[in-house]
């Protein structure tokens, strides 16, 4: 074909992408299995989005439909596809997700050397008002001894161990985002063909941006530290510009904004949720190693986000995440009112 074909005939999808990466670390496949795997539950979980209302798979878990089946729930429905498409991609022993009180362990036979922490569907006040939702999982190694009996503690490894790390955002088109430690790259769903394709590499976020997105509704509960930050955002003192205030209120979309144009996001702690919202495994970890990845920063507001050690599958931290400036400033905050309390 001549170059001025409207076609790329050399597309770079994910799956090539991860599959070169680990020819060049020499792997066994294993984690591309995995990653294939995941893929294709993703790819079910956008058509399932995308289809939801005419499938009848908005909010309405526990009715039954003409088959005499039990109808599920977009949010259910794509938990049972990720654990199926894990455990049968050969790759995983155990499985942590946010549907799930105790952690999946995969049967012997099926067994793999990866851990895989995941919130199927991230967002979920947003499922019923067509508002964008996302995936989120970070995948660890499986550090137990062969043979061993794998455990939930296999699980409650510090996010700085973590080999690989991502998100799905089911926007206005389905991206995701995916750092094995290299950088984070951004790859975009063709619909037509089925496969993610390479759009951005090597992403890096912003320096310094000009948005701050949090829920402010709940000022009432903040602590002083964040009202006096919050407060100078929107009065700038030094005659710069106030900043913007956006909130979507699904953690992927408000991240993948941040990542996009800059600025911070944070569920912080306050006086009615002193750890926060967000949950450390599947979805601060996650997405404080992406953030690092491209340039950010992220933040319980007195550790990094990956130096937790987890104690327990479901536990909660507190998360500020964005540009470095944006979030020093925003330390520099916290330090001042520790100084003076
Ligand atoms: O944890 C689920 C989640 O929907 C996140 O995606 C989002 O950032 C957050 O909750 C929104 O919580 P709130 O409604 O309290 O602002």
């Amino acid at each position: 074909m001549s170059d001025q074909s409207p076609f790329d005939t050399d597309v770079q999808t994910m799956t090539r992408f991860v599959m070169e990466q680990g020819r060049k670390a020499k792997g066994t496949g294993e984690f591309t299995q995995l990653l294939n795997s995941l893929l294709t539950a993703i790819k079910a979980i956008s058509c399932a989005v995308r289809k939801a209302g005419l499938a009848h798979l908005y909010g309405i878990a526990g009715t039954v439909n003409v088959t005499g089946d039990e109808v599920k729930k977009l949010d259910v429905l794509s938990n049972n596809l990720i654990i199926n498409l894990l455990k049968s991609s050969y790759s995983t022993s155990v499985l942590v997700t946010e549907e799930n009180k105790e952690a999946i362990i995969v049967e012997p036979e099926r067994r793999g050397k990866y851990v895989v922490c995941f919130d199927p569907l991230d967002g979920s006040s947003n499922i019923d008002c067509l508002v964008s939702i996302g995936t989120i999982f970070g995948i660890y190694r499986n550090v137990s001894d062969s043979g061993e009996q794998p455990t939930e503690n296999l699980a409650l490894q510090p996010g700085r161990t973590m080999v690989a790390a991502g998100y799905a955002l089911y926007g206005s088109a389905t991206l995701v985002a995916l750092s094995t430690g290299q950088g984070v790259n951004f790859f975009m769903l063709d619909p037509a063909v089925g496969e993610f394709i390479l759009v951005e590499r090597n992403v890096k976020i912003k320096k310094k941006g000009k948005i701050y997105s949090l829920n402010e509704g709940y000022a009432k509960y903040f602590d002083p530290a964040l009202t006096d930050y919050i407060q100078k955002k929107k009065f700038p003192e030094d005659g710069s510009a106030p900043y913007s205030s956006r909130y979507v209120g699904s953690m992927v979309a408000d991240v993948h904004r941040t990542l996009k144009y800059g600025g911070i996001f944070m569920y912080p702690a306050n006086k009615k949720s002193p750890k926060g919202k967000l949950r450390l495994l599947y979805e601060c970890n996650p997405m404080a190693f992406i953030m690092e990845q491209a340039g950010g920063k992220a933040t319980t507001g007195t550790q990094l986000v990956l130096d937790v050690k987890p104690e327990s599958l479901h536990q909660r931290v507190p998360l500020i995440m964005g540009s470095p400036d944006d979030v020093d400033e925003f330390l520099s905050f916290v330090k001042k009112h520790e100084a003076n309390a």
